[in-house]
């Protein structure tokens, strides 16, 4: 099969439920588009890619990802473009690369580009009437692999599927987030699949998110598993700062999800002239710029929160308050940028969007 000549046999739902959809009022990933694109894997192959209506699958109890976690997904979005209403994705191809590094690390087979590539085309195509070109809102895309084999001894499964389903969204957080560092709870050691978007690492972070959510917090700021000592992420996000004018955010490495999101924001803010540091953060160096008054943003960066602000950062026992978000030159001057190219308001000079 090639990208050009892949035709994806598609089932059509008989009445859209477009009209039905509240898209001033959209809470996150609650709302589901018309159709799916669905591929099973089977015999060492990828089997014909399908459309149909998005709806609910059966399964059997014996399904190995729900034993096992061999599950991994994507987040990407498209947005309308300003000027003509045309439909662009975001960097899909950036989402292809590293869902196919979580498939090796969980032991699971390569989707090939034109599986991706031509699924997500005709998925959008089709649901196009979907992506909705409110200020601030895109239709997000949940592609995602999992196994499916009905064995429940511990080995890799021999099937999977693949599935691509859409929601209309607006923003992730409306607010701005008040941020507690996690100082005994990690969320991935070295050697583990922390770069990875696998399921279980985002249900193991859900008891101790939920612990700091009881005390008031949106989100967690990870700390190493090590020593607790320095900073890997914003719980869904990438983390960064600004100090002394520069832009320091964790580098990535084994343990921290290389962000798209983050991969953008650092380009712009090279290009725009700012200096970005990607390097190892202490808790210590974040807390000492904040008392000298040298900490003037902070900021949480992913496909689903965009760009995040943070307003307080918790840490052992003391409420640090940021200056406030309206300020934030920096940050928001990226954000701002960052949303012209994907909606097609300037020249994408870097190739990142994807017109369908
Ligand atoms: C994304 O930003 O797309 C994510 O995957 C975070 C998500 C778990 C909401």
């Amino acid at each position: 099969m090639s990208v050009d000549t892949l035709t994806i046999p598609t089932q059509r739902v008989q009445q859209s439920r477009l009209a039905e959809v509240d898209f001033s009022n959209i809470e996150f990933g609650k709302v589901f588009s018309d159709h799916m694109l669905v591929v099973d894997y089977k015999d060492g192959a990828w089997q014909t890619p399908q459309i149909m209506p998005y709806g609910d699958m059966s399964l059997s109890p014996a399904t190995s990802a729900l034993h096992y976690g061999q599950s991994i997904f994507e987040g990407m979005k498209a947005y309308r473009d300003s000027k003509n209403g045309d439909v662009l994705l975001f960097r899909p191809l950036d989402n292809l690369k590293r869902l196919n590094l979580s498939a090796e690390r969980m032991c699971m087979p390569d989707v090939p580009e034109d599986i991706f590539m031509q699924g997500l085309e005709q998925l959008l195509r089709l649901d196009a009437a979907w992506v909705p070109s409110a200020p601030g809102s895109a239709l997000y895309l949940r592609p995602f692999m999992f196994a499916t084999d009905d064995f429940i001894g511990v080995r890799p499964s021999a099937t999977y599927r693949f599935i691509v389903f859409t929601c209309p969204v607006g923003a992730y957080y409306n607010h701005p987030v008040r941020a507690a560092i996690e100082p005994n709870y990690a969320r991935a050691a070295e050697g583990g699949t922390g770069f990875a978007k696998t399921a279980g690492n985002y249900g193991a972070a859900m008891m101790p998110a939920r612990k700091m959510q009881e005390k008031g917090f949106h989100q967690l700021i990870w700390t190493d598993a090590r020593e607790h000592k320095y900073i890997e992420e914003a719980g869904t996000m990438n983390i960064m700062f600004l100090i002394d004018n520069k832009i320091i955010t964790p580098a990535v490495s084994t343990t921290i999800l290389n962000g798209i999101t983050r991969n953008s924001v650092l380009r712009l803010a090279r290009d725009l002239g700012y200096t970005v540091e990607e390097r190892r953060v202490s808790v210590e160096e974040v807390i000492e710029a904040q008392d000298a008054g040298k900490l003037k943003e902070a900021f949480g960066v992913g496909t689903a929160a965009t760009v995040a602000q943070i307003a307080v950062i918790h840490y052992n026992g003391t409420d640090y308050e940021l200056p406030p978000v309206e300020g934030r030159d920096v940050s928001n001057k990226i954000a701002a940028e960052l949303d012209k190219i994907k909606t097609g308001q300037v020249e994408d000079q870097y190739g990142w969007t994807y017109r369908i």
